[in-house]
């Protein structure tokens, strides 16, 4: 493959771009309940357009775009202030959860090689539950990952996790919410383990950081994970998710400098310019940070209540509607607006794909541990609107499946794997085949299909 010889006209490459984007989910319908978060026309222009005036300064050098050094130090006080800070929180800004998790792991695992030399094999302590992105900053950086159950309502259990500590450990951790199941974990028993165990801990509120405290002041009951728990020396706080600014947008914040100091990369070891990263991007485009100081101070803090105001209804409103289903079943009470349900009785997978096929977009989770496997909702501003229409079209979906035979193949997977026929497998039962395999061996076959689906193809159309 190579550049086009000419080069495309303006004209051209934007018919190809919009042909290209044809096939891409419709997040616009209001009916996709994840990946996209849109706050609304007008605040999602206002994103683009401040993300395009700061696209081509670099983020490389703060000395030569102190604007960027404030929009990322504001952010930063804001995000403070919004989670219990004092004035000794600090942060960063961050491209997502993940590199936001990534850098708290590194900073926990820095911080601990100078204050706890004698740990040479770090451990960091997992509720199930946890974000698959502590398990990615695990592998890069070599930390071992000691899983821990979680109970009935998919909530660490702090009983698990003091069993779990080793003279290894680093850093705790627990979520507000999971984003499975949408609950906050018990944060101040953790807090107090951190404490009485000389330990780090991290809360993951990539999710729900932003939203929880609109909730709260809503008056839900929403307990407590910020730093005005004791024994929280970290927080991820993502601002592309429920803060609805554009991708690109998260925070890492730490009680104090003396942590976050572990965090930082510098080196000058080469014959080029010092290199100071406080991510783990080097070069990175003024675009994220720019739009997300922009979308925040659009909207303001009232727009977010109006906004959370609408999420909690409808959440309620579809919590409610999918109890009354005959033969779906909650998983848990979510404590935000994100939550998951499944079935004893009728095929999941099939339930999404009818779903789907006329034109909702819901996520299957596969079975772990105590978690069964389940459709995840992720409730949006855009999906405010399509309440009745999506519970009416899930109680229709639900009578469609129900006698549809399930459940046999994955058993038959678990005794028979060698009578497969992958050619001839539906995307509900390849689904189905999934969740009765051992995860490790899910990973395995899904690292396989990702490394063979990044490869060039050529376009036909
Ligand atoms: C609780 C939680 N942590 C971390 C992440 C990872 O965030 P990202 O996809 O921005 O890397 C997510 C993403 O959904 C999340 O829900």
């Amino acid at each position: 493959m190579k550049i086009s010889k000419k080069g495309m006209t303006r004209k051209e490459l934007f018919k190809k771009l919009d042909e290209r984007r044809a096939d891409d989910l419709n997040w616009q319908s209001g009916k996709v309940f994840g990946y996209v978060f849109d706050p609304g026309k007008e605040a999602m222009e206002i994103g683009k357009e401040v993300y395009s005036k700061f696209l081509t300064e670099n983020a490389l050098d703060f000395s030569v775009f102190p604007s960027l050094l404030n929009f990322e130090t504001e952010l930063v006080a804001i995000a403070a202030e919004h989670l219990s800070g004092d004035n000794n929180v600090v942060g960063n800004f961050t491209s997502g959860g993940t590199e936001s998790i990534i850098l708290s792991l590194k900073a926990a695992r820095d911080y601990c090689r100078v204050h706890k030399p004698e740990i040479t094999d770090p451990e960091m302590i997992l509720p199930v539950t946890a974000h698959a992105a502590f398990h990615k900053a695990a592998r890069y950086l070599n930390v071992k990952v000691v899983l821990t159950p979680v109970d009935k309502s998919f909530r660490a259990i702090p009983a698990e996790v003091k069993k779990a500590i080793t003279p290894n450990t680093i850093l705790l951790v627990g979520s507000a919410p999971s984003y499975a199941h949408g609950v906050v974990d018990p944060i101040k028993e953790l807090g107090e383990l951190a404490l009485e165990n000389n330990l780090l801990l991290h809360t993951d509120a990539c999710v729900g950081g932003f939203m929880l405290p609109y909730f709260k002041r809503l008056g839900e009951p929403i307990p407590d994970f910020d730093f005005s728990v004791p024994g929280v020396t970290s927080i991820s706080i993502d601002l592309h998710k429920y803060a609805y600014t554009p991708k690109g947008a998260s925070l890492v914040l730490y009680r104090s400098k003396d942590i976050r100091k572990h965090q930082i990369f510098a080196c000058s070891h080469w014959t080029g310019y010092t290199i100071i990263n406080n991510a783990v991007q080097s070069s990175r485009s003024g675009g994220p940070m720019a739009a997300a100081w922009a979308v925040l101070n659009y909207i303001g803090d009232e727009g977010y209540m109006e906004i959370a105001r609408k999420k909690l209804d409808a959440t309620k409103r579809i919590v409610q509607g999918v109890e009354k289903i005959k033969d779906l079943r909650l998983m848990a009470k979510p404590d935000m607006c994100m939550f998951s349900f499944t079935s004893d009785t009728i095929s999941v997978f099939h339930l999404i794909d009818e779903m789907n096929s006329i034109g909702w977009y819901i996520q299957p989770a596969l079975t772990f541990e105590n978690s069964k496997e389940n459709i995840h909702l992720s409730i949006n501003y855009s999906n405010v609107e399509w309440v009745e229409d999506f519970l009416s079209d899930l109680e229709k979906s639900v009578e469609k499946v129900r006698p549809v035979k399930f459940g046999e193949l994955g058993a038959a997977i678990k005794a028979e794997f060698a009578n497969m026929n992958p050619d001839e497998l539906t995307d509900e039962e390849i689904n189905e085949v999934l969740n009765g395999l051992p995860a490790a061996l899910r990973e395995r076959l899904l690292i396989e299909f990702i490394n063979n689906l990044f490869v060039f193809q050529e376009d036909k159309r």
